[in-house]
């Protein structure tokens, strides 16, 4: 029988959003534990946080470096076996590199880092040490995003010539982050998040392009704005895609979309047949092969094949929503930490997550559309 893996988490303390998403994901199939945390920016928040979620006081520690260090000294047999980080974005680099080097299994939110030379830096270091690293690019792991995916990879709609795909919010229409709202206040703050609508949900976009085409991604043209007055970041914009190979495609995302909550949806036109789907209606997939009528692909439904039916829990009709897809990434990841211990080849999800690659390669994304931005809408290549 194998243990659970035991995890601490960096950030997600009291009044935090996607930290307690994290500890549900995690611990839904009782594959994990959560056993030690530094989580918040705070020691004393810190310390109120843990012992509201029941950690031991030993492991409930006051910032990640504490954490680090203590974990480090207890015998491998008890440390944590991986760490969650799940801080605003200018506090992914530091503690994400120092807990590789030390070999420990990371699992980190988006976007990764704030540049591409922190991503390159985090790439040479998960090389280096050969830890597993996990980044939460969490709408990959919809069962009907796998299904998609299968599809254009086993020809459903012939090669792909279009792809259209948008991520468009609106609780950000307004200048939210001057009346204190705390998600607001640094996604909003160049210092704290790098880049506004183009990295908080632009770049979930461009994964689940990458994910479901499989196209690598060869050159962007953007127009990015800043909508609400006074505001010091992007709140929207709109991306024109080529791909290596020809394909061709449109990204919009935008935070200002007045009545949009997670409007995330992307279609897929291929020489054959078109794909599309929408995030908040996971558990369908349409499916229009040439010269006939629409067809809904439902979740454990007749026409779900074995991709999605690996990331299912229960049967058709009970839906499956945001955490469970968020579990199959945390799935994936805690498989591969055991394939890797044992000696044996990950296979299904172990080999789906998204990697500190598809984190560093969304770094770049962001970085060049706000680039070609600020240029006025300049093609610019990925390389
Ligand atoms: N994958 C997703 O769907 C998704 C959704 C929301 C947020 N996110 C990402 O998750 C991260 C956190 O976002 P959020 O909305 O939960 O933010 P939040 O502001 O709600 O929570 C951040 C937490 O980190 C803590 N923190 C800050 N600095 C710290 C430090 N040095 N040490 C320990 N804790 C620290 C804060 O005290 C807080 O508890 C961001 O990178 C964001 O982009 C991803």
């Amino acid at each position: 029988m194998s243990q659970p893996l035991t995890f601490g988490m960096v950030g997600g303390g009291r009044d935090a959003f996607i930290g307690a998403v994290h500890r549900m994901a995690a611990q839904l199939d009782a594959q994990a534990r959560f056993v030690a945390g530094a989580l918040s920016s705070t020691p004393e928040k810190a310390v109120a946080s843990g012992g509201d979620l029941g950690l031991a006081a030993d492991r409930n520690y006051r910032t990640w470096e504490e954490m680090l260090d203590h974990e480090s000294r207890r015998p491998p047999a008890e440390r944590i076996d991986f760490v969650s980080i799940v801080t605003p974005n200018h506090a992914h680099f530091e503690p994400a590199l120092a807990f590789v080097r030390a070999g420990f299994h990371v699992v980190l939110d988006k976007p990764m880092v704030l540049n591409s030379t922190q991503a390159d830096e985090l790439v040479a270091a998960v090389d280096k040490v050969g830890v597993v690293f996990g980044v939460t690019y969490n709408y990959t792991g919809y069962p009907m995003v796998k299904q998609a995916a299968a599809m254009v990879r086993d020809g459903a709609i012939g090669p792909v010539r279009k792809v259209f795909a948008h991520y468009r919010q609106g609780w950000l229409a307004t200048r939210l982050e001057s009346t204190g709202q705390k998600q607001a206040g640094w996604r909003t703050d160049p210092a704290r998040a790098g880049a506004g609508a183009v990295g908080d949900i632009g770049s979930h976009a461009e994964n689940l392009v990458s994910t479901i085409t499989g196209l690598t991604l060869h050159s962007l043209c953007a127009d990015v704005s800043t909508f609400v007055p006074g505001r010091a970041i992007d709140d929207d914009a709109s991306v024109l895609l080529r791909f290596a190979g020809g394909a061709k495609g449109v990204l919009t995302c935008s935070q200002v979309c007045v009545g949009h909550e997670n409007d995330l949806a992307i279609r897929v036109c291929g020489e054959k047949g078109t794909l599309s789907w929408r995030q908040e209606h996971p558990n369908h997939l349409e499916f229009t092969p040439m010269g006939a009528a629409t067809r809904v692909l439902t979740r454990a439904g007749p026409d779900a094949g074995p991709a999605a039916a690996a990331a299912t829990r229960i049967p058709s009709g009970h839906p499956e929503g945001f955490i469970e897809a968020f579990a199959n990434v945390y799935r994936g990841v805690i498989e591969a930490v055991r394939a890797q211990r044992e000696g044996r080849k990950p296979a299904g999800l172990a080999t789906q997550f998204p990697t500190v690659r598809d984190g560093a390669r969304g770094v770049r994304f962001v970085e060049r559309v706000l680039e070609s931005g600020r240029a006025g809408g300049r093609w610019l290549t990925l390389e």
